[in-house]
């Protein structure tokens, strides 16, 4: 009972302590948004003396001291001393630490601000301040005073905008952001990446009416046959739509133009199921990445996007994608782009790294190891990349820490409330690499059972622990109870031997479900050419693969699924430290820092065109 009393305690905590920003506002792309990317003005203040008086005591709202308030002095008598202007410029998104040498290692607080004007579209209209991201937490005020703040640093938020806080002209907004890691967070102290601090994605207003429809979610249902669907070339759809308030009465409609299709649907409260059946759908595949235009319209207000529609499940130790067994031709990728040495963000970045996934003959991506930029899920569904999405609870999380488990699962939804419309996505992961503990799996088995209740139409994942005891690799992580798939990163050959033990390594799996490497790789320096035995060299990386692809390949002929190499491209890591080989950098990538394909990644690339040829040559005497 105690127990159960402190969990409360602690979760009512970190609920009040988090001035919880409104519910998200899903898909701002399609609707009336104005953004506020650019150049902002910023101050460094490792001091937190914007926010602290001399005293260390958090200054008043109205403290001409305190950074969220405009400090301009009103002529030579007045005293300030802090303020807002060139050349202290920073460019929003994108993190700090790639936009000017002093912040490369910095971790700490760094105000941002910016000015802007009403927008002319948000007269008679609510606004919203959104962020795709913030890395870590976020403290917004405008006009001084505080919106409210988030935790997390790869997940969307934002606030409602009281309406006489907005002027019609030169806003004054303000967003202190801090990026130090802390034990009790999400992730915690000890990442294998670089911890980029700032607003590293987009910033918009938002503006909706009084009523209009805040999230919703379409897709096929996932309780149909679909293989008889496709026989019958009829297809059943549903999902919902949730306002932001109370319209009963009121009428949602549901339009494919493509398909011909116009439904309505009458709001109970302030939500509204749908289900109705469609003809003729082209099922979303990497194959056939096919999207189709859906508009959601409330009264004169609506929202499109383009969703896929496809259904992903398990049978026995099989993946099945629209009913035909799938094989996960990976590859692990961190949000990054490595010539530029910065957090990817753009649309222009998201076809960077995906193209180079698709140059490689992949069918499937794991974004690593937190929840990726909104244009990575959509631009993977329109290539047609199947989707690993993860939650960065990462090695040594304190599983045992009530209030780090609402973080966590505040994370979890985050992800899955952003991206549940996007066909790509079919894994939701729940963590990385966790220790094995009593602790640990309740912790993670809760997160694997939550997300199935956010999102029962995906399979849900986790990069499980593998023990190792005289001699025998143990898949026997008792997460995996927990997961549609036993996924397990394992670096035999890098980290523990040689390549060469491959060839007479021996594995256990207790768990008769479809069997997925979320992870395997070893390290090479572009152009670095020696013998295969040397490490760090091109051919030891390569070799790497072509042992461990022979193992899996004979070890688990029935459920072998998939695998997802680490990693795409070299990556910024603190934890680095080989003065000749690594300088920072984990150069596990397929892809130098520089762009550069190593001799590994042509080694995959013919392994992956192997098994589209096999595929495609079954599927021919079908
Ligand atoms: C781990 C971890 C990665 C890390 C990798 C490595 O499996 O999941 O985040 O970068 O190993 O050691 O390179």
């Amino acid at each position: 009972m105690k127990k159960l009393f402190i969990s409360a305690i602690a979760i009512l905590g970190v609920l009040l302590s988090a001035n919880a920003q409104d519910a998200l506002i899903v898909n701002t792309q399609g609707r009336e948004h104005v953004s506020l990317n650019g150049t902002w003005h910023y101050i460094v203040d490792p001091y937190d003396t914007g926010f602290y008086d001399y005293r260390f005591k958090e200054r008043p709202e109205k403290d001409a001291g305190a950074y969220w308030n405009n400090s301009e002095p009103k002529g030579p008598t007045q005293w300030t001393e802090h303020g807002y202007k060139a050349p202290y410029n920073i460019q929003v998104p994108g993190d700090w630490n790639s936009q000017d040498h002093q912040f490369l290692y910095y971790e700490g607080t760094v105000w941002y601000q910016r000015n802007f004007d009403r927008p002319s579209a948000a007269v008679g209209k609510d606004v919203y301040l959104y962020f795709g991201a913030v890395n870590y937490e976020a403290h917004v005020y405008l006009n001084g005073k505080k919106l409210g703040m988030h935790k997390g640093g790869f997940t969307a938020f934002n606030f409602k905008i009281p309406k006489e806080l907005l002027k019609d002209k030169d806003n004054f907004l303000v967003v202190r952001v801090d990026n130090r890691r802390h034990a009790d967070e999400i992730p915690t102290v000890n990442t294998d990446w670089w911890n980029y601090g700032g607003i590293t994605r987009d910033v918009e207003l938002v503006m909706v009416p009084e009523h209009f429809i805040q999230q919703y979610n379409l897709q096929l249902d996932p309780s149909q046959d679909i293989v008889a669907a496709k026989k019958k070339g009829k297809y059943k759809l549903s999902g919902w739509a949730k306002m932001n308030a109370p319209a009963a009465g009121a009428k949602v409609s549901v339009e494919i133009p493509e398909l011909k299709l116009k439904k309505e649907f009458a709001i109970q409260g302030d939500s509204v199921a749908f289900n109705f059946e469609a003809n003729k759908i082209g099922l979303w595949s990497p194959e056939s990445p096919k999207l189709y235009q859906v508009k959601f319209a409330l009264g004169n207000e609506s929202v499109s996007e383009k969703i896929g529609f496809r259904k992903i499940e398990v049978s026995g130790k099989k993946i099945i994608l629209n009913g035909s067994q799938v094989f996960l031709r990976g590859i692990s990728i961190h949000e990054e782009i490595p010539q530029q040495i910065r957090r990817a963000h753009s649309v222009k970045d998201a076809n960077q790294l995906l193209g180079w996934a698709k140059e490689l003959n992949c069918n499937m991506v794991r974004l690593a190891h937190y929840p990726h930029s909104e244009n990575m899920t959509r631009v993977a569904d329109s290539l047609g990349l199947m989707v690993w999405s993860e939650i960065p609870v990462y090695w040594t999380i304190e599983f045992g820490n009530p209030e780090v488990l609402v973080k966590a699962k505040k994370q979890l939804t985050e992800m899955v409330t952003r991206d549940r419309n996007r066909a790509s996505i079919i894994i939701w992961s729940v963590g990385n690499e966790t220790p094995v503990s009593p602790t640990r799996t309740t912790f993670m088995s809760t997160l694997a059972k939550m997300a199935k209740k956010l999102d029962g139409s995906r399979l849900v994942s986790a990069a499980l622990e593998v023990g190792y005891n005289e001699g025998v690799n143990h898949v026997d992580d008792p997460l995996g109870e927990y997961t549609d798939i036993v996924a397990l990163n394992e670096y035999l050959g890098w980290y523990r031997g040689t390549p060469a033990d491959c060839r007479t390594a021996k594995w256990s799996v207790a768990y008769d479900k479809p069997f997925f490497i979320s992870e395997t790789g070893a390290e090479g320096n572009f152009g670095f050419h020696a013998d295969k035995t040397a490490r760090f060299s091109e051919e030891y990386q390569e070799w790497f693969y072509q042992e461990q692809i022979k193992m899996f390949e004979n070890q688990f002929p029935d459920s072998y699924s998939g695998i997802s190499p680490w990693i795409l491209a070299d990556f910024r890591s603190p934890k680095r430290n080989n003065p000749t080989y690594q300088e920072g950098w984990n150069t596990k990538g397929l892809i130098s820092k520089d762009g550069q394909k190593k001799k590994a990644f042509y080694a995959m690339q013919a392994y992956y065109k192997k098994i589209v040829d096999k595929e495609k040559a079954a599927n021919n005497k079908q």
